[in-house]
């Protein structure tokens, strides 16, 4: 099974921002984590980040053709990109939005997700651990 796990804007510097809501890890220390939790299942996950919302969107069409579940966590686009929710929209395939921090608990900016109702599973306030959820669910599912 091939995953796309779609991390967007400013998860890059998410080893930067408060370690008490995203957990504290660099952006590369997810990913290493995601792949090899991703290998302890047999499955084979590509990250991918960006701050760009269009190829945010592109990376979303590339994954029609390939990925047979999909990770997503658009970080602040959540809230607001309807760009993206089409994107979301197109998949036939299990997605899984995914929050590090617990957005329901948060401003009640945060609280709204453009995504959630195309989402077959979200997971939200686990932190890193959340992503590990989302690929054993994948795999359950799968
Ligand atoms: C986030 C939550 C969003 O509200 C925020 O804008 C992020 C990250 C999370 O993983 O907790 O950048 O998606």
């Amino acid at each position: 099974m091939r995953v796309a796990v779609l991390n967007g804007v400013n998860l890059d510097v998410v080893g930067r921002r408060d370690p008490e809501l995203y957990g504290g890890l660099t952006q590369s220390e997810l990913e290493t984590l995601i792949y090899k939790w991703a290998k302890e299942l047999g499955l084979t996950v590509e990250c991918r980040q960006t701050n760009h919302e269009g190829a945010y969107i592109e990376w979303c069409h590339d994954a029609l053709d390939w990925a047979s579940g999909v990770v997503l966590n658009p970080a602040a686009w959540s809230h607001y990109s309807y760009a993206i929710r089409d994107a979301v929209e197109l998949f036939r395939v299990p997605v899984v939005e995914v929050h590090l921090s617990n957005i329901d608990g948060r401003e009640e900016w945060r609280r709204h997700s453009v995504i959630a109702e195309l989402a077959t599973r979200r997971i939200i306030g686990k932190g890193p651990d959340g992503y590990r959820e989302a690929l054993e669910f994948l795999k359950e599912t799968a």
